[in-house]
């Protein structure tokens, strides 16, 4: 008997205490909203508070892990061995300008550095350093340097096809000094940036109420209330305090897009960073090009003007760029998925889709729909002259979805 009592003891004590350690982990789970703390980064113009997105993780986990992978997410960060694509290494750090000028580049304990240095010369004509790298990388890289709150572009950048560094594009072949970066440039590359030079003109900006990268909140407006809010209630299910893409007309979801992929547009506003998704672009901007000339419009950046021209959007009335597009995704390289979108339409029309192209060929390509009808295509804007190789440009998929003639590659 005093065994068994014995027994229930021992086995109520440990039964105890596994319901003890389960609830108070499951309290810590519960409370873990409170253990992280709402503190504004930035605060828009508008009066809007931005937040780190570390705090979405919480509750949305797999869509900020998969941004972070994104070309968006890493289009502009600070400087670092990680981020800065070109080469340090000895035989690969230099860059003859010219005759007279090579730029060197070197690490060294305080950050990294562009040095040009003249012929004969044993001290470079100055050093530069790298504060900001602008460029996934995918295409090509922009560095950037702070003086005091100064911002300029500095004059060697990146390039992806030569894998080298290069004089920036459009810079002349001699030492140049450094450009002012104006907001309009930050406006399409990063989530925020406070100008406080007084005038759209000036590149000085606030050092601290800077949100690198095109974060969620660039997307989806500064969004404090609704973490505030959601914490407070975990139990409402129903987004509040948020722009909601669903309730959008087509317009407003494409102009949340075209705000930086229409190419380069004449404001008419004079805050960069006001326009907020949901807003009518052609309120803030309007193109600096003839919109109806083809010709005129660059792979390169104007993915909007080449979609609006193609069939496939001017006789649906539901293409937008994410009906092939998940913007949190990195998908480059994708065809299935892509194949998928473009199938989701054609597969169901009456209209029988009918590739009179080598039908061998196509059966060889697993069916890859872009590599005929959105060829990549050389831009006209993107390029660079290098004595070795002469003219070399990237290469840009083409938003003018239709059949072309030229032989696939
Ligand atoms: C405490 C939980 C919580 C946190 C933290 C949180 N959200 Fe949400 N969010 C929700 C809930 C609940 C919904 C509604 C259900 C859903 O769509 O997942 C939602 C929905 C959304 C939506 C969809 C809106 C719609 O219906 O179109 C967006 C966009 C969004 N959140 C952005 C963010 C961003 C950006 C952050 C971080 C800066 C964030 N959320 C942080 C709880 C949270
Ligand atoms: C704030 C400006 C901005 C907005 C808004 C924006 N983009 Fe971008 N997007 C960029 C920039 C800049 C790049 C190039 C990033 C890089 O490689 O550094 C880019 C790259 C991309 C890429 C190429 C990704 C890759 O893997 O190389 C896709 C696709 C894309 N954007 C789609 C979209 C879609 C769809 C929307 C709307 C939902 C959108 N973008 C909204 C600025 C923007
Ligand atoms: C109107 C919006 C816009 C402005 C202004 C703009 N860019 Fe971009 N930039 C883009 C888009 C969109 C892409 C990528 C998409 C593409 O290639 O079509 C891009 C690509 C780039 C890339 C290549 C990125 C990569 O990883 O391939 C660099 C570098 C770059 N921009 C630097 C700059 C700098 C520096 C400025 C300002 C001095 C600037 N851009 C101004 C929209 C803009
Ligand atoms: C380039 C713009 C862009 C960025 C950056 C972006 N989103 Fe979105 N997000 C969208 C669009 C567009 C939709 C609507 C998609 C649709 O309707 O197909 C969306 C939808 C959502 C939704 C609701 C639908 C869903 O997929 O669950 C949530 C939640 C969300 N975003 C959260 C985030 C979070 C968190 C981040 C940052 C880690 C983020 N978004 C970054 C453009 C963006
Ligand atoms: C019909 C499908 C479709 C639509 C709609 C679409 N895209 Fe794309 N987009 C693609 C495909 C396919 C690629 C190539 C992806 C790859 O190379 O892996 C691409 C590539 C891109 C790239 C990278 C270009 C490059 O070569 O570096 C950008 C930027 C982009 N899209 C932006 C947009 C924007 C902005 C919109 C809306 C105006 C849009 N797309 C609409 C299918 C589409
Ligand atoms: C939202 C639905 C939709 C999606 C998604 C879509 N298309 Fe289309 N597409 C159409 C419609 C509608 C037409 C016009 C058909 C007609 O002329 O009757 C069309 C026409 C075309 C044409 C003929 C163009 C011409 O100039 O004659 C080609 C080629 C084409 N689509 C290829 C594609 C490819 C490749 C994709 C994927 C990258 C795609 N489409 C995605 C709806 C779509
Ligand atoms: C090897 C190149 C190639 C591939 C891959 C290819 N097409 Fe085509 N496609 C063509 C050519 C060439 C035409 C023009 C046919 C003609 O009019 O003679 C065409 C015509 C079309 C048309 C318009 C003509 C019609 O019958 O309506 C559509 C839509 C289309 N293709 C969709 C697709 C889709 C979707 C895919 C992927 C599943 C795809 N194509 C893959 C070469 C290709």
């Amino acid at each position: 008997m005093q065994k068994n009592t014995l027994y229930i003891i021992t086995i109520g004590i440990i039964i105890l205490g596994a319901v003890s350690y389960f609830a108070f982990n499951l309290k810590k789970s519960d409370n873990k909203s409170e253990y992280v703390a709402i503190i504004p980064i930035a605060t828009h113009s508008n009066g809007m508070d931005f937040i780190s997105s570390s705090a979405c993780i919480e509750c949305h986990q797999q869509i900020v892990e998969d941004h972070h992978r994104t070309a968006h997410f890493n289009s502009f960060q600070p400087a670092s061995k990680n981020t800065i694509k070109g080469s340090f290494e000895e035989g690969k750090n230099t860059l003859r300008l010219n005759d007279d000028v090579t730029f060197k580049f070197i690490e060294k304990n305080t950050g990294f550095y562009q040095e040009p240095v003249i012929k004969d010369q044993d001290v470079p004509f100055y050093s530069a350093k790298m504060n900001i790298v602008v460029g996934s990388g995918t295409k090509g890289q922009s560095y950037l340097m702070w003086n005091n709150n100064n911002l300029f572009q500095l004059q060697a950048s990146y390039f992806t096809p030569t894998n080298s560094w290069i004089n920036s594009p459009g810079a002349p072949d001699q030492l140049a000094p450094a450009r002012p970066v104006l907001e309009r440039c930050l406006e399409c590359h990063t989530t925020y940036a406070q100008n406080i030079s007084g005038n759209k003109n000036g590149n000085q900006f606030h050092r601290e109420n800077l949100v690198y990268g095109i974060d969620c909140q660039r997307c989806h407006g500064p969004v404090k209330e609704h973490v505030k809010y959601h914490k407070q209630n975990p139990y409402d299910k129903i987004a509040k305090h948020i722009i909601k893409y669903s309730s959008l007309s087509r317009q407003q979801r494409l102009d949340a897009c075209a705000l930086c992929h229409s190419g380069l547009r004449t404001e008419t506003t004079e805050r960069a960073f006001s326009f907020m998704t949901g807003d009518t672009l052609k309120k803030f901007s309007f193109p600096d090009y003839d919109e109806s000339s083809l010709e005129e419009l660059d792979v390169h950046g104007n993915q909007y003007g080449l979609l609006k021209a193609s069939k496939c959007f001017t006789k649906s009335i539901t293409l937008d760029c994410t009906t092939c597009h998940d913007p949190h995704k990195k998908e480059r390289g994708n065809f299935t998925t892509f194949n998928q979108k473009c199938m989701s339409c054609h597969s169901t029309m009456e209209k029988p889709i009918n590739c009179s192209g080598d039908k061998d060929e196509i059966r060889k390509m697993s069916n890859n729909c872009i590599q005929c009808h959105m060829p990549l295509v050389k831009s006209k804007t993107m390029k660079i002259q290098i004595p070795e190789n002469g003219e070399v440009s990237v290469d840009v998929r083409t938003h003018l979805i239709g059949i072309y003639n030229q032989k696939v590659n």
